[in-house]
């Protein structure tokens, strides 16, 4: 790639890299086009960041494609959404299938249309043994939800007497996340300027680094990605210590 200021070093790669792909609507409506073309042309850079990450060699990536909040949108956004999910999955699965990619969906389940169940199931089941990039599409997913569903689950656990209050540790509710046996994101990107998480795995976040970019989701590419993992490589990550050799 031309115009590369910075290699990346390989070796401090980020093992898990979640992106909130912010900015459709308003790289359409910056175009006089449809809100709906945006989360077209959204789809199509989807698929080429899965590459472009798989081809980097980071090997857990987390996109978040539709939030709990989302709901609240007009109906034919969250139809033309929708549909795009069905999409995705129904054309793109014997692809990622083919190139070992394994995927889940994290997100809410119960409350899901009747014709998308099963294509998450279906996506989830036909992947489940692949061994290469590891994809969880977050999908109705929102980080109040998965602790409130954790502890729902863990309440349950401790009322029928399998565990008991004083087990219930951070690795515990770890492993009843939905993102359970994923290692937290090292860095979260956000594309379209925006600087929150918007209910984004909140939990898993907590030593995460932050990178905010502004361009919208529809213009990421290579040349995007490459830069926000070189800013991720420059930050010094700390979990709450001291480096050695820094001044007393
Ligand atoms: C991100 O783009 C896609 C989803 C949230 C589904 P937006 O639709 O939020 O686009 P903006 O933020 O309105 O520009
Ligand atoms: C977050 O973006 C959700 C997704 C990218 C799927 P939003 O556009 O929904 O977030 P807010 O409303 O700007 O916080
Ligand atoms: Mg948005």
């Amino acid at each position: 790639m031309d115009g590369q200021a910075t290699e990346l070093n390989k070796t401090r790669l980020p093992q898990h890299l979640a992106i909130i792909m912010d900015g459709n609507g308003r790289w359409a409506k910056a175009r006089g086009m449809m809100r709906t073309q945006g989360h077209h042309r959204g789809l199509e850079i989807l698929r080429q960041t899965v590459r472009d990450v798989g081809e980097l060699g980071i090997p857990n990536l987390t996109l978040y494609s539709f939030s709990s909040e989302n709901w609240s949108r007009p109906q034919q956004e969250i139809n033309d959404l929708m549909g795009l999910l069905k999409y995705f999955i129904r054309k793109d699965l014997a692809e990622l299938h083919t190139e070992n990619v394994k995927v889940r969906i994290i997100g809410r389940r119960d409350d899901l249309p009747d014709d998308i169940a099963p294509l998450i199931d279906e996506a989830e089941s036909l992947t489940k043994d692949n061994t290469g990039l590891t994809l969880m599409i977050a999908f109705n997913y929102g980080s109040q939800d998965e602790i409130a569903r954790c502890a729902a689950k863990l309440a349950q656990q401790a009322v029928e007497g399998e565990i008991s209050p004083d087990d219930i540790t951070p690795e515990l509710i770890e492993k009843n996340l939905d993102t359970a046996g994923v290692p937290a994101p090292d860095m979260i990107l956000r594309t379209s300027g925006e600087q929150r998480l918007s209910n984004f795995l909140m939990w898993q976040a907590a030593y995460a680094e932050l990178v905010f970019i502004d361009c919208h989701w529809p213009d990421f590419n290579a040349q995007e990605l490459h830069n926000a993992v070189a800013e991720y490589q420059s930050r010094d990550r700390r979990y709450g210590g001291v480096k050695e050799g820094a001044a007393s």
